[in-house]
């Protein structure tokens, strides 16, 4: 067990996503839109699309197993999994089914459920845990498959999700502190923009008792009052995690956004007066991976030797709930 006050750092990466792939051409076939629209509006070209055999906790311990190895440590010495998830396999939970797969016997493990802001809800609720002393070596995975929720028959939605998994580690260090500053809020009273929700008919057991027979809805949006929100609340928290974390935009290196749109990514890069370049962005690739996004992105770069260590990463999730916040902290050892 580390000593109270342990600090925080993210030391390895990994992400996995479904093998097909379903295009703006490919989406233009099964419902009336076009690559010029969805990419105009969003930034999306592909995405990728789980078959059935394809599991939620099948990808997940794919990029879990790829993170544990670039953190170089055993499965066996990880303490705490969350699983950041909307779609999970298993409604009672699928970490477990991740703790099994990857033969992590230690830890303990469970869902954490905040859409898209789920990453990095589930980040500062591990980095509690090492902060405090109770656990040191913690795994976080954002991995969702809304490609099972989505009514493919619906344009204004099927056109934006794609399925993945993205996974880090994040350690307890002596010494120094990575987790530079965070901030997390939700509203539920724009709850209903945003909703793969529950619906049950009454079915009679016996006389005075009924139960709500049913499954759930697929995703309902309302996309104007989500991109209203996510370019008014994402600047805003982000500015309160730099001041937390006692830095200025100019200080940070990259701004990793949840990937919902490139539209509502460029404005708030705008807002915040961060350049371009410095913005990391896949969703041509994946479309809205939901609790994926962040880091699969993160991954992605992390590969590819843009983020290198030290780096100061600004990032932000946002979606249901509503919910949003915000992280800033310093890739690897
Ligand atoms: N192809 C062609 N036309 C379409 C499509 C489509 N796929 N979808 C909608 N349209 C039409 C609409 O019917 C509408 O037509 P009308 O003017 O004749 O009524 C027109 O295009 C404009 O529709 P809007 O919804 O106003 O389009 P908008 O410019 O707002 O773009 C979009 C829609 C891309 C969804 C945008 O609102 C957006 O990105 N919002 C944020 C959504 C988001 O990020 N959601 C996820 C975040 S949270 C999470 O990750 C779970």
């Amino acid at each position: 067990m580390t000593k109270l006050g342990a600090g925080i750092a993210i030391t390895g990466c990994g992400s996995a996503a479904p093998k097909a792939r379903l295009s703006n051409d490919h989406l233009s076939q099964m419902v009336e839109t076009s690559d010029e629209w969805i990419s105009s509006r969003t930034g999306m070209k592909n995405r990728h699309i789980a078959s059935w055999e394809e599991t939620l906790s099948n990808i997940s311990a794919e990029a879990a197993e790829a993170a544990i190895a670039m953190a170089g440590i055993s499965a066996a010495e990880i303490d705490l999994i969350i699983l950041a998830t909307s779609t999970p396999d298993d409604l009672f939970g699928t970490a477990c089914q991740i703790q099994n797969a990857i033969g992590a016997y230690k830890a303990v493990a469970f869902d954490l459920t905040a859409a898209c802001s789920g990453f990095i809800f589930a980040l500062i609720t591990a980095a509690q845990f090492i902060r405090t002393g109770v656990y040191q070596n913690t795994l976080i995975i954002g991995a969702d498959v809304l490609s099972r929720w989505v009514d493919w028959s619906e344009r204004s939605t099927c056109v934006l999700f794609g399925d993945g998994a993205g996974a880090v580690v994040c350690q307890g260090i002596q010494g120094s502190d990575r987790l530079l500053g965070f901030e997390m809020y939700s509203d539920g009273s724009q709850n209903n923009c945003l909703n793969l929700s529950y619906q049950g008919q009454s079915k009679p057991l016996i006389e005075d008792v009924t139960v709500g027979s049913g499954t759930y809805r697929p995703i309902t949006m309302n996309g104007r009052e989500v991109y209203r929100f996510a370019v008014a609340k994402v600047p805003e928290v982000i500015e309160k995690a730099m001041f937390r974390a006692n830095i200025t935009a100019e200080q940070v290196d990259w701004l990793l956004l949840h990937q919902a749109n490139q539209r509502i990514m460029d404005t708030v890069a705008k807002r915040l007066q961060i350049p371009e370049e410095k913005v990391l962005s896949n969703l041509a690739k994946y479309g809205n991976t939901s609790a994926a996004s962040i880091p699969l992105v993160l991954d992605e770069a992390v590969r590819q030797g843009k983020v290198k260590p030290g780096d100061i990463i600004a990032a932000s999730g946002f979606g249901a709930g509503l919910t949003w916040g915000a992280a800033i902290f310093q890739w690897g050892k």
